[in-house]
């Protein structure tokens, strides 16, 4: 071609491929799993029958769910070297760095690594489901001086989660709140860190780096980063009296407010309503409204002023932290979470793959004689 074909900088509005996973529909707000919407699997199911459904296609029946959760909670432990490894982090490493390396370093032990059959994919995928919460513990653990808390493998995914990071199990209506977001953050169509996955996946390489290259992709603050970035803003904030003068602020300086727009949904992002409500009712259990006061004020003056509605990140920030969570293990949440979607991604894009190498248009200089190094 000698003209410029035009090109959709950010790949908008551009299918990649098909998939049968779940279906963003932008039109009505809304957001399916294996055809059931988002909302409804909230209240009705558990984050491990999520996890089931997006690798099966279909929700488990009780013998299914049983076998399901006793394979993946036999998987919890993580190496003896994984421990030392983990000692050996800088202290105020990321906790999206240290489970970036702490997966990456799985994929040298694991027996299968090199292994990309379905099968053996889906296996290594049930261990990093069942590994990821004890190295992210583990690691934040580490950086305060603290021993690991061995998992309890009768424990829930989200019972497990809280007794390796506090050595203990909150009241059940922390837990569930725990367990929706789980579901909202599992699976979400072609974003970035999916689409990263998807593309390591296309070379053939294993699902340890697929899923490694994802955590590198969700650390971003326009990606699973603003989770995090949220809650920095609200406690920056501090007050909800000051809350439309900040804003104002970002504004005048033409900055971005995170936790707010969406690449996908123009009109309100499926999944806030849910989170938005669940977070209420941490901000009810702790008794401190704060946040959430914050929250609508700013949720309100984003959308009369610039019409841009909250995302996901906006109401599980404040929520993580109403749970007691430090602020650097929020996207690491959204890790222990995805890696159901993304592993689910991976043998999608494995069972009819075809590389993923898209053409870029050259803009550089026009073709020109090598000058010798004595002459230049
Ligand atoms: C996630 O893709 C997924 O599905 C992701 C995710 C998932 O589940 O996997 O949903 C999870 O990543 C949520 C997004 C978290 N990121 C943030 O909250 C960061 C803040 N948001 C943005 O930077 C932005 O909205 C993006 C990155 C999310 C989307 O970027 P786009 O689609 O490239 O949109 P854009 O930046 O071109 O914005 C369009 C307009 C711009 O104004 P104009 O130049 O047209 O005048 O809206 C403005 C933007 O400046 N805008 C914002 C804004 N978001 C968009 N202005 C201020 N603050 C914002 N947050």
């Amino acid at each position: 071609a000698t003209q410029m074909p035009e090109i959709k900088k950010g790949l908008v509005g551009v299918y990649a491929d098909v998939s049968s996973i779940s279906k963003v529909m932008p039109e009505t707000n809304s957001l399916t799993y294996g055809g059931y919407a988002v909302q409804d699997l909230c209240e009705t199911c558990t984050f491990e029958e999520v996890a089931y459904l997006l690798w099966h296609g279909e929700l488990p029946n009780a013998a299914q769910l049983k076998a399901f959760n006793e394979e993946v909670a036999a998987e919890r432990a993580i190496s003896p070297a994984l421990h030392r490894v983990i000692r050996e982090f800088p202290k105020d490493a990321h906790p999206m760095d240290t489970i970036r390396t702490a997966v990456s370093f799985m994929g040298l032990e694991d027996p299968e690594t090199a292994d990309i059959s379905d099968a053996a994919q889906r296996r290594k995928a049930r261990r990093l489901l069942a590994k990821i919460p004890t190295a992210i513990a583990a690691a934040h653990r580490a950086s305060k001086g603290l021993e690991p808390v061995e998992p309890n493998p009768s424990h829930s995914f989200a019972e497990n989660f809280f007794n390796l990071v506090f050595g203990k199990v909150p009241q059940p209506e922390v837990l569930k709140a725990f367990d929706v977001s789980l579901i909202l953050y599992a699976e979400h169509t072609f974003n970035a860190s999916t689409y990263t996955a998807r593309l390591v996946t296309s070379t053939n390489a294993d699902l340890h780096g697929a899923i490694t290259a994802a955590i590198a992709s969700l650390k971003g603050p326009l990606h699973g980063g603003a989770n995090e970035a949220v809650m920095h803003m609200l406690k920056e904030i501090g007050d909800p009296k000051v809350a439309r003068e900040w804003l104002q602020s970002r504004f005048d300086h033409k900055a971005l407010v995170m936790g707010f727009g969406h690449r996908v949904y123009k009109s309100g992002d499926s999944r806030v309503p849910t989170m938005r409500k669940y977070a209420e009712k941490m901000a009810e259990v702790v008794g401190d409204r704060t946040w959430m006061e914050i929250s609508r004020i700013l949720a309100d003056e984003m959308l009369t002023k610039k019409n841009i509605h909250p995302n996901l990140d906006f109401p599980a920030g404040p929520a993580y932290y109403l749970m007691g969570f430090d602020i650097p293990l929020f996207t690491p949440i959204f890790v222990a979470s995805r890696i159901t979607g993304w592993a689910a991604h991976v043998f999608e894009q494995g069972a009819d793959n075809r590389l993923i190498r898209p053409l870029s248009w050259y803009t550089g200089p026009e073709q020109r004689p090598v000058v010798p190094l004595s002459a230049r």
